[in-house]
């Protein structure tokens, strides 16, 4: 099929690259020249494993192509939008990209679009859309508007686009189910090779269709409430430092009841990027217009913003003074896999260490380039171990694999202080400890080489 994507964020270039690897002619746009100009040159602008190589194939087979936003809107019947929707001061989302694009669609579109909105909506928005469209549409445009919301997570946005856990099509009548099936059906059939398993896909994936409302809460719900199980477990953290238990082990008990499940129960220095915090306000902006009080949520915010003072406070206790001090900060990125620095905790944590005039030593595998131009006054480094030179304390922030297994012989020699916060839980306590360092985790009791106890299964 033909289909236009307006956007080429990471939900939109992700959706373009993966339309086009299961067999569909795809025009992308954006109303960024510079990133249009790199696109074609087979670049992109941010990292995202395997979207490099899985575009630079869509380009050689000709399926995907870069254009303007009035040949994308004017050539393709489905068009996805899948345009920003950031937040505005009082945390609703601004869809002003959303109505530009409708408004193109109206004066450049002839016959017939399915236009599908991507973006992460209020609900209703795809009624208002319609209402959009009916207003300002005198070119006698046939048209269907629907919602499919997008559950990629940066990182695997590929992986989770090609495999999705479900596909969910919001729609208000049969036509565009069955555009929108049709589309997905190399997936829904498991009729495509995958480029990054290099094999047709196993899993089967549920396809629900829903009115458009149902479908714009489900994404933002699914946000809310993997925001809120975070912000849970970051407080039976706290509970177990306080009591003296572990919070890896209450998590894994919890875990195992599959009402529960494993996932989302890791428990840290809080979420950041740009989904989840801003998602979150919206969603609470968005039940407050329905007369609904979502508080709840509000303090899934206000436990999750608490998340920094803690570390803050773990590392004033240790260091007692913190002027003067240097800290060496492994991971900026707002997780691993990305170099998205957007909302990242760790920007916080090292903006509030740099006013209490620490030195920083900070080093990320991909977020460097993006950081620096938010904190520039840290000093950045080529590795891990060149971050923690001279330290008198080590900060684990983002979980990167490449910190898994540090050489902590060399990494004790470099510090001048052996004191690792691991925000994240991501090293084996014993093994530090070995190695002479103090390990002060998140929901665990603090360790160091004189209190280590030797578990034995
Ligand atoms: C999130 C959702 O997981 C996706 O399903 C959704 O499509 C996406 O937002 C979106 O709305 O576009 P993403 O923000 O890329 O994806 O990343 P996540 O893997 O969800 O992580 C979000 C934050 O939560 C990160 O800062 C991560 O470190 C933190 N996190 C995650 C925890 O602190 N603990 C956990 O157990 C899991």
């Amino acid at each position: 099929m033909h289909i236009s994507i307006i956007g080429a964020g990471y939900v939109g270039l992700t959706t373009a690259v993966c339309l086009a690897e299961i067999g569909h002619e795809v025009l992308c746009t954006d109303s960024d020249q510079q990133k249009l100009d790199l696109l074609r040159k087979g670049g992109v602008p941010f990292y995202e494993p395997h979207l490099t190589a899985a575009l630079q194939q869509s380009h050689a087979t000709g399926r995907l192509r870069f254009t303007d936003t009035i040949d994308a809107i004017k050539s393709s019947e489905a068009v996805f939008i899948c345009v920003g929707t950031p937040p505005l001061e009082n945390g609703e989302a601004d869809l002003s990209a959303i109505e530009n694009v409708a408004q193109s669609i109206v004066e450049h579109a002839q016959g017939y679009r399915l236009i599908v909105d991507k973006s992460t909506v209020p609900v209703q928005t795809a009624q208002q859309l319609r209402k959009h469209l009916q207003h300002y549409n005198k070119g006698g445009l046939d048209y269907d508007v629907a919602s499919n919301p997008e559950f990629l997570r940066e990182g695997s946005a590929v992986e989770d686009s090609l495999h999705p856990d479900r596909i969910v099509v919001g729609a208000d009548g049969e036509r565009a189910v069955s555009i929108l099936r049709q589309i997905y059906a190399p997936i829904l059939e498991h009729a495509f090779v995958c480029p990054i398993h290099k094999k047709c896909p196993q899993r089967d994936v549920p396809f629900i269709v829903t009115d458009t409302n149902s479908a714009e809460l489900i994404k933002h719900a699914s946000n809310a409430f993997l925001a809120t199980k975070i912000s849970f477990i970051n407080m039976v953290a706290d509970l177990c430092e306080a009591a003296g238990a572990d919070v890896s082990m209450v998590a894994q008990g919890m875990g195992l009841d599959p009402r529960i499940g494993p996932a989302f129960l890791r428990p840290g220095i809080g979420f950041g990027g740009f989904c989840f915090p801003k998602d979150l306000q919206a969603f609470v902006r968005i039940a407050e217009n329905f007369g609904c009080d979502f508080s709840l949520l509000k303090e899934v915010e206000k436990i999750n913003v608490r998340r920094a003072d803690q570390v803050i406070s773990k590392l004033k206790k240790e260091l007692w003074v913190l002027s003067g001090k240097t800290v060496a900060v492994w991971g900026i990125a707002f997780k691993p896999d990305t170099d998205d620095v957007r909302f990242a905790p760790a920007l916080g944590i090292i903006r509030r260490l740099l006013a209490e005039r620490v030195t920083i030593r900070a080093y990320d595998p991909q977020a460097m380039e993006k950081a620096k131009s938010e904190i520039p006054d840290v000093t950045y480094c080529k590795d891990m171990y060149d971050a923690a030179n001279g330290a008198d304390a080590i900060l684990l922030l983002t979980e990167w694999n490449e910190f898994r297994n540090p050489d902590w012989t060399r990494v004790r020699e470099l510090v001048r202080r052996p004191l690792l916060l691991d925000g994240r839980n991501m090293f084996a306590v014993d093994e530090v400890v070995k190695y002479g360092f103090e390990h002060i985790g998140v929901g665990r009791k603090p360790t160091s080489p004189s209190t280590a106890v030797t578990i034995t299964a």
